[in-house]
């Protein structure tokens, strides 16, 4: 099996910094006048999304453009799975065309891995349903570190819809390789007892400003309502208990860093003021997506 990226848990710490470090090497590419490196020339990459991104997909393309690779985007709207194509043949129809990558998001936790073990190219996972998201929490951990100086000893306290969300799995299994004291918050019906023996270094709370106290990163986490078709969430009691507002930063620490995977949902999970003051590292988070898929993508394709 060609090797890919389809997950954090498979990662070793070791891995993990090589990926930071490589990462750490691109990000002032971005202030660069020419962005473009020609380390991956003549390499070719397809981004297969079927599920909707905005951040993700851009990101890996740009990422693809600026080592020299190119790069092709679908999306599952705008392509034969319409037409009612399986997944193991568009996937096999992709593969002919000989990619040396293939990026790939989709609602079904595990169809990457399925896929890795009946493909000869390399899969980055962009995400699968609720599994995980390893770009998302290499990014997140980048940008950490752009504040501090290790993770280790850090508090994050997780917010939100945390049993449907990938981002939260994937910064779980992150954070827990470097001692993070990891704290996820949310109502009951989206924070099962069980999430608390995904890793060492996990407590659960359900109360917001107890997950805040003393936190040094604060991650809010989109309502993921497409995941929630056998029971919906009550909308509107939501905000009161788990949307962030200024007041709750003061329970933090006073250098607190404020994150979020997008989109955000402005009023839903996080107030105007917040994902607009000065704690929120919000598009500092996607800006070093591109360093860090940079890195992720020449990793695997060096090999
Ligand atoms: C996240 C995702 O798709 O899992 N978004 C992202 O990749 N930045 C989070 C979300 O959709 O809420």
């Amino acid at each position: 099996m060609p090797q890919g990226l389809l997950g954090i848990e498979d990662l070793t710490r070791e891995e993990v910094e090589a990926i930071l470090a490589r990462a750490r090497d691109f990000q002032p590419l971005q202030n660069q006048t020419n962005k473009r490196l020609d380390l991956l020339r003549g390499r070719m990459i397809v981004n297969l999304f079927f599920e909707a991104s905005t951040r993700t997909r851009t990101s890996f393309e740009i990422a693809a453009k600026r080592l020299g690779a190119d790069a092709v985007s679908i999306t599952a709207s705008g392509s034969s799975v319409q037409k009612g194509e399986s997944l193991v043949d568009t996937l096999n129809t992709l593969a002919a065309m000989r990619p040396d990558a293939i990026v790939m998001r989709h609602a079904a936790s595990g169809a990457p891995h399925f896929l890795a073990r009946h493909l000869p190219a390399p899969i980055i996972n962009a995400g699968d349903g609720t599994h995980e998201h390893p770009t998302q929490a290499l990014l997140d951990a980048l940008t950490i570190l752009d504040h501090h100086s290790t993770l280790e000893g850090l508090r994050v306290a997780i917010i939100g819809d945390i049993v449907h969300s990938r981002v939260a799995r994937s910064n779980i299994y992150l954070l827990s390789k470097f001692g993070v004291d990891i704290v996820l918050c949310g109502p009951a019906p989206l924070l099962p007892p069980q999430m608390a023996q995904l890793a060492a270094g996990v407590t659960l709370t359900h109360d917001m400003r107890e997950a805040i106290r003393d936190a040094d990163v604060i991650m809010m986490l989109r309502v993921q309502l497409e995941r929630q078709d056998d029971s919906p969430f009550p909308a509107g009691e939501y905000y009161p208990f788990y949307g962030l507002r200024h007041e709750h930063l003061d329970l933090a620490k006073s250098d607190v860093l404020v994150m979020h995977p997008g989109p955000i949902n402005r009023g839903r999970e996080i107030s105007s003021e917040v994902a607009d003051s000065q704690r929120s590292v919000i598009l500092n988070q996607v800006e070093n997506g591109i360093a860090v898929r940079m890195a992720v993508l020449e990793r695997i394709m060096k090999q």
